[in-house]
């Protein structure tokens, strides 16, 4: 619902809470009457610990974790900030997408502060807070082509504007991260698996194993992972039992493939964006997303760009993993237009950023 707009110029102090999955977050940011972000806290508590042993998250446990924590992170993100809760701006929380479980925690939280203290409630999408993130890091404005690329997301997007999304492509298996993630635990490294196979990988030849490039070369920009996930599979199989090199061999090469797929299909986002948005738009890729951490993206992507002659921006790994800061920074951005959520906004397990997105090809499409 729309709000009076606060005057202009006004700074906003602004607490986010993000409970969507298996992080437990809060964070306070300041947005300046110029547009301009700073983080002034940002406290994140994995709950790696608590799945660990079931090889996966489990939402009842997460949901339960994310209780028992909340309420003791909400005080120490507002004491690390110097903010007062007097001085807070607006609440904002995460909505959705995500598990219902967490997403409730939070949502009931930041409303029950929001009711309590007489201000606005942000109800926040996920998707769009990793897509924002580069306003409060660099003060970068739409429109941009966005690549967000984490453990439940693989996407492009064309952001036109706060709260204007097109998704250009989406992927029609796996995740990015879960491929990484489920790579990983087949080859019994360590969960998160994307930071152990890029560890690992390290050491390995990415030319030994020829896996195949999903997708590669198709018009649409989707994304394809399970075929690559099983083709590792097939060789680690036939490898049994797997020595060190072994591993980071096949490291390497699911790693190179899954890259070399991903900049092809940004190489045709590309095109889309710039047929869409006309010549004289700015050239600009951003990344967002737990899997932006990973060097041989980085690598990947810097070719492609330099090619095609975008700048590129990725936030710092800590604000590309799931936290806080983005969502309220997302929050600050949307009380600053005078868009705000009743107390009875409710959560949103699936919450396409682009509803009006036709479908990708194939089964079992993620939103
Ligand atoms: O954005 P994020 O923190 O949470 C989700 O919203 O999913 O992303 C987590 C995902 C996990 O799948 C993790 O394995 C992956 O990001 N990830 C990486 C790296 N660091 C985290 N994948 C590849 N390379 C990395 N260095
Ligand atoms: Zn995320």
């Amino acid at each position: 619902m729309m709000a009076p707009a606060p005057p202009a110029g006004e700074t906003l102090t602004v607490l986010g809470i993000e409970t969507s999955c298996d992080e437990t977050a809060a964070a306070v940011v300041q947005r300046a009457g110029d547009g301009s972000g700073r983080v002034l806290s940002n406290v994140v508590r994995s709950q790696w610990e608590e799945h660990r042993s079931f090889g996966g998250v489990v939402p009842e446990i997460a949901a339960r974790a994310h209780v028992a924590c909340l309420d003791d992170l909400i005080a120490e993100a507002l004491r690390t900030a110097g903010v007062e809760f007097a001085a807070l701006s607006g609440i904002a929380a995460t909505a959705g997408p995500g598990l219902v479980g967490g997403l409730v925690v939070g949502m009931v939280t930041g409303k029950t502060l929001a009711l309590a203290g007489a201000k606005p409630f942000l109800a926040i999408n996920h998707l769009e807070a990793h897509a924002l993130t580069v306003g409060l890091t660099e003060g970068l404005q739409p429109p941009y082509l966005l690549l967000l690329v984490s453990g439940g997301h693989t996407q492009l997007l064309l952001v036109r504007g706060v709260g204007r999304y097109e998704r250009l492509g989406t992927t029609i298996d796996d995740a990015l991260g879960e491929a990484f993630d489920k790579t990983a635990k087949l080859l019994g490294l360590a969960q998160p698996g994307g930071p152990a196979v890029e560890r690992a990988a390290r050491d390995g030849d990415e030319r030994r194993f020829d896996f195949p490039r999903p997708l590669m070369g198709r018009a649409d920009p989707h994304f394809s992972f399970a075929g690559l996930k099983t083709a590792v599979r097939r060789r680690a199989a036939d490898l049994v039992p797997l020595s060190q090199q072994d591993v980071a061999d096949l490291c390497a090469g699911f790693q190179a493939a899954a890259m070399d797929a991903v900049a092809d299909r940004v190489g045709r986002a590309m095109t889309i964006a710039e047929d869409r948005l006309g010549p004289a738009a700015p050239r600009r890729l951003v990344v967002a997303g737990g899997v932006a951490a990973n060097k041989r993206l980085r690598a990947g992507l810097d070719t492609l760009v330099t090619t095609r002659g975008y700048s590129l921006h990725i936030p710092p790994a800590a604000l590309c993993t799931d936290n806080g800061a983005m969502i309220a920074w997302a929050g600050a951005e949307r009380l600053a237009r005078g868009s705000v959520d009743g107390l009875d906004a409710p959560a949103r397990p699936r919450w396409p950023l682009d509803a009006h997105a036709p479908p990708a090809i194939g089964a079992g499409v993620k939103a």
